[in-house]
């Protein structure tokens, strides 16, 4: 890295995503842990390359609700106070999904009533509690299934709140609730899978296309972006990032990685390293064409901590920009070049 930073600086180029970023008003983030953040490669790395960071799993219900009465806002707070240090934004994630939810939430037999209240309360309270530091917040997540219909889950019917058989009401139902509850926050529906051209996508734009017509608070879609293979379809993500900025809405991609078969010490074959890093340059590429799309976060930064591990039995990963000694990988030059080069803004114009 130091090798670059003098290069770049003797260029006078970005000497970090986070600064190549700012010259197209695109904020780059990483989704973060904080119990890292005392290792020194990953705070210096994440401060220096990034200006938004979101909990991984800090602020989730099973993190933030160890029982019925508690918050516990520490972890979360830990991120916060990160950011501040370091002059970053906190994306927060999220208020409402069907898992990682606290077993005295989803075994407790609550009626519809109590759970309705139940949401209410934690939404106000947690909003509330990080008003002014967090500024985006997946407010529902990965509520449709892969051919758009509304995924059974305990806030839908199982009890759900009070619009089971009833669609997206519940969706709208709890993005009012959110926008009560902090006003000046951006309000997102995140979802996985939908970033291209399919069902889900379709869906997830009658939805939205739905409320922005009726009124109902929302502010953006986040398109996840965990890439599972390296034949992606780029274009069609940036039809789909293009369509929902047409309806008015920001688009961020909010967790990209790109997963590699790996052997058992996590490392990949470098002509698949190689192919990656087009993906991440397409990736880049497809958002900085709609001026619309105003961030790129990745699900982590380093290889060395990663959930992609821990769901394929370690035989894929190598999924983030960084390696496990946090080098930059050819992923890290892409997106570098594509942030240098500037938006072209060509599909909504
Ligand atoms: C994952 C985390 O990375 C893991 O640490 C956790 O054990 C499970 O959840 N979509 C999401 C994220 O919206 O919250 C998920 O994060 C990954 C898939």
């Amino acid at each position: 890295m130091v090798g670059f930073a003098l290069f770049a600086s003797i260029l006078c180029l970005a000497q970090s995503l986070r600064q190549a970023g700012d010259q197209d008003g695109v904020l780059i983030g990483a989704a973060v842990r904080p119990s890292q953040f005392l290792e020194t490669d990953y705070a210096s790395t994440l401060a220096r390359e990034f200006n938004l960071v979101e909990p991984e799993d800090a602020m989730k219900w099973r993190t933030l609700r160890p029982d019925a009465s508690t918050y516990d806002f520490r972890q979360g707070d830990e991120v916060v106070l990160f950011a501040h240090e370091h002059q970053m934004k906190v994306r927060g994630h999220c208020l409402v999904w069907g898992r990682d939810n606290p077993d005295w939430l989803t075994q407790n037999h609550f009626t519809t009533r109590r759970l309705s209240r139940v949401l209410h309360e934690h939404i106000t309270r947690v909003m509330t509690h990080y008003e002014n530091q967090v500024f985006a917040w997946d407010v529902v997540n990965e509520a449709l299934d892969e051919n758009g219909n509304v995924r059974d889950s305990i806030w839908y019917n199982q009890p759900g709140i009070g619009f089971s058989g009833k669609g997206t009401a519940y969706i709208e139902q709890v993005f009012r609730w959110a926008r009560k509850a902090d006003p000046h926050a951006l309000l997102f529906y995140n979802e996985a899978e939908g970033e291209g051209l399919n069902r889900k996508s379709d869906a997830v734009y009658a939805m939205v296309k739905d409320f922005k017509q009726r009124g109902v608070p929302i502010d953006g879609v986040g398109l996840q972006l965990h890439v599972p293979k390296l034949d992606v379809n780029i274009q069609a993500i940036a039809v789909n990032v293009a369509r929902l900025n047409a309806l008015g809405l920001q688009v961020h991609i909010t967790e990209l990685d790109v997963s590699l078969p790996v052997e058992a010490d996590g490392l990949a074959l470098v002509d698949d390293l190689t192919r990656q890093g087009d993906v991440y340059r397409g990736i880049a590429r497809a958002c900085l064409k709609s001026s619309g799309c105003t961030a790129i976060q990745m699900w982590g930064f380093t290889d060395k901590y990663s959930w992609i591990g821990s769901h394929s039995h370690r035989t894929r990963g190598a999924a983030l920009p960084f390696d496990q000694t946090y080098r930059p990988k050819a992923a890290y030059r892409a997106i570098w070049e594509e942030l240098s080069t500037g938006r072209s803004l060509s599909v909504d114009h």
